[in-house]
C-alpha cells in the first residue's frame, strides 16, 4: 500500500511559531497528527531581525510537533507576513491561432506576460495567482483549455515580497534543518483553513489578526483576489495598555484578554479592575473605560484595511458579502461587532476545517494559517483535501447579521469616536458618515425606479 503523504505547515508569526504536521490519506483526506507552538522570537512586523533566536525556535516547534507525531520532518511550508510584502493584479494576454483550440501552453503564456510586469529589483514573486479568464471578450471562465477563440486573458494577482526578508526567513527555516517546499502569504493560508464551500462561491474579506500584523486577504470565489499587511495588531492594544495603565506588558495582556473588549458597550457594566502599577499605587479603572483604550487600536486597524480595500477594488461593503476574522485577536471580545460597524457586512470569526486527527488542538482561530500551509501543501501535491473535507471540528461562532438595512433606511448609527488616549494611537479618521451618505444616495437614485 502506498505510505500517505506528510505536509507540515511552519507559521512564523510575530508572537508564536507553530508547526503543524498533517496526514493525507490517499482519500484525500487530512489528518493533523502533530502541532509544537513555541513563542516567537527574533521576528518584528512579521520580518526575521534576529536570525540565532528565529532559528532555535523554529528548531523547538519543529521538535515539539515531532516529538507528538513520532515523525521526523525534513521540509515545510512557511508562511510569511509582513510589511514587506507587496501585492498588484495584472493583466496578460494571449493570441490564440485561428481555429485552434486553447492548449495549457497558451493558458501558460498569458500568465507568464501578466508576470512580466516590471517590478521592483529587489522584489522576488511569492505568488502569481489566475483570476478567472476572458475568452474573446466573455468573462467569468474558469478554466479556458479546450475553448474556441483567438484571444485569451487573465488577470494575475501577484504577491511579492523584499528579497532580503524572504532571504532571512529561508536561512532560518534551513538552519534549523527543514527544506523550504513554498513560502506562503498568511492570508492565504489562513483563508484556505477558514473558507467554507459557500464562501468560495462568493466574494470575501478574510482578516488575520496577529500579534504584529494585520494580513488581509480578498477572497474571489475561493482565489486570492487582493491582499495586504497591515503593520499594526494585537500586540499593539497590549502596549496602548500597558503605557496608559503603566503596567508591565505581560500584565496588560492578561487584562486585555479576560476583561478587554473592542465595544465598551459589550464590557461588564459593573467590573471595577484594580490596577497597581510600577510604582506600587493602586488606582480602579472599570472594564467599560479599559475597553475605550482599546477600541481606538482596533478602529485604526479596520480603518486601515478599508481604505486598502476601497482603493484597491472599491467600497467593500459593494465588493463583498462577507468578513471573517481569524488569529489570535479574533478571540477579543466585540471585534466581530466593531467590525459588523466598519465594514458593514455579516461578519463571523474563522476556525480551521477541513481536518481530523488532533482536532481539539488546532480548533482555534490561533491555528488557521498553519492547519492552511497543511491544507495549501495538499494541494499543491494535486490533491484537493476540501472535496473530502471532513466536518468543521468546532461550530463557527458568532456569525452576526448584517447591519445595512434596505436602502431606503438610514444608514446604522455610527458609535461615537473617542480621542485617541496613549501616545502611540495614532489620531483617527474621522467618522465615514459622508462617504456612506453619498453611498446611499447614489444608491437610492440608482434604485428608486425600483421601490
Ligand atoms: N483570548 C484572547 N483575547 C484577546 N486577544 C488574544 C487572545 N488570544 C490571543 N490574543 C492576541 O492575539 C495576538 C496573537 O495572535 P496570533 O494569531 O497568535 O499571532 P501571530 O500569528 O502574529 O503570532 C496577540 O496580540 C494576542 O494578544
Ligand atoms: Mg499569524
Amino acid at each position: 500500500m502506498k505510505d500517505n503523504l506528510i505536509t507540515v505547515g511552519l507559521d512564523i508569526g510575530t508572537t508564536k511559531i507553530t508547526t503543524v504536521i498533517g496526514e493525507i490519506a490517499a482519500d484525500g483526506s487530512v489528518d493533523i497528527i502533530g502541532e509544537g507552538t513555541v513563542p516567537s522570537e527574533g521576528i518584528k512586523r512579521g520580518a526575521v531581525v534576529n536570525l540565532e533566536r528565529t532559528t532555535a525556535a523554529i528548531r523547538n516547534s519543529v521538535a515539539a510537533a515531532e516529538r507528538v507525531s513520532g515523525v521526523k520532518v525534513s521540509a515545510a511550508y512557511v508562511s510569511v507576513a509582513g510589511n514587506h510584502t507587496r501585492a498588484l493584479t495584472s493583466h496578460g494576454l494571449a493570441a490564440i491561432r485561428r481555429s485552434q483550440e486553447i492548449t495549457v501552453a497558451d493558458v501558460e503564456r498569458s500568465i507568464e506576460n501578466a508576470r512580466a510586469v516590471p517590478l521592483d529589483p529587489n522584489l522576488e514573486v511569492i505568488h502569481a495567482i489566475p483570476q478567472e479568464y476572458v475568452v474573446d471578450g466573455q468573462e467569468g471562465i474558469k478554466s479556458p483549455v479546450g475553448m474556441h477563440g483567438i484571444r485569451l486573458e487573465v488577470d494575475v494577482h501577484i504577491v511579492a515580497g523584499s528579497a532580503g526578508p524572504l532571504a532571512n526567513l529561508r536561512r532560518c527555516v534551513q538552519e534549523a534543518g527543514l527544506q523550504v517546499q513554498g513560502l506562503v502569504l498568511e492570508s492565504l493560508a489562513s483563508g484556505v483553513a477558514v473558507l467554507d464551500a459557500s464562501e468560495r462561491d462568493q466574494t470575501v474579506v478574510v482578516i488575520d489578526m496577529g500579534g504584529g500584523t494585520t494580513d488581509v486577504g480578498v477572497f474571489k470565489r475561493g482565489n486570492l483576489s487582493h491582499s495586504a499587511c497591515i503593520p499594526i495588531g494585537g500586540d499593539h492594544v497590549t502596549t496602548d495598555l500597558s503605557h496608559i495603565l503603566k503596567i508591565p506588558l505581560e500584565e496588560a495582556e492578561n487584562v486585555k484578554r479576560k476583561y478587554g473588549a473592542a465595544l465598551p458597550e459589550l464590557a461588564d457594566p459593573d467590573l471595577m479592575l484594580e490596577i497597581t502599577n510600577a510604582s506600587g499605587s493602586t488606582h480602579a479603572i472599570s472594564a467599560f473605560d479599559l475597553s475605550r483604550i482599546i477600541k481606538p487600536r482596533i478602529a485604526e486597524i479596520y480603518g486601515m484595511i478599508r481604505d486598502e480595500i476601497d482603493a484597491a477594488l472599491g467600497p467593500v461593503e459593494l465588493i463583498a458579502g462577507e468578513v471573517v476574522l481569524t488569529g489570535g485577536g479574533s478571540l477579543l471580545r466585540g471585534v466581530s461587532e466593531l467590525a459588523r460597524e466598519r465594514f458593514r457586512l455579516p461578519v463571523r470569526v474563522g476556525r480551521p476545517r477541513g481536518v481530523g486527527g488532533l482536532t481539539d488542538i488546532v480548533a482555534g482561530p490561533v491555528h488557521a494559517a498553519a492547519v492552511g500551509l497543511v491544507l495549501y501543501g495538499a494541494q499543491q501535491a494535486g490533491i484537493n483535501p476540501l472535496a473530502v473535507a471532513k466536518p468543521a471540528p468546532a461550530p463557527v461562532i458568532e456569525t452576526v447579521p448584517p447591519t445595512v438595512q434596505p436602502f431606503n433606511d438610514p444608514p446604522p448609527p455610527i458609535i461615537e469616536e473617542q480621542k485617541p488616549i496613549s501616545k502611540g494611537t495614532k489620531p483617527q479618521k474621522p467618522p465615514r458618515s459622508n462617504d456612506e451618505k453619498n453611498l446611499m444616495d447614489r444608491m437610492k437614485d440608482f434604485f428608486k425606479d425600483w421601490i
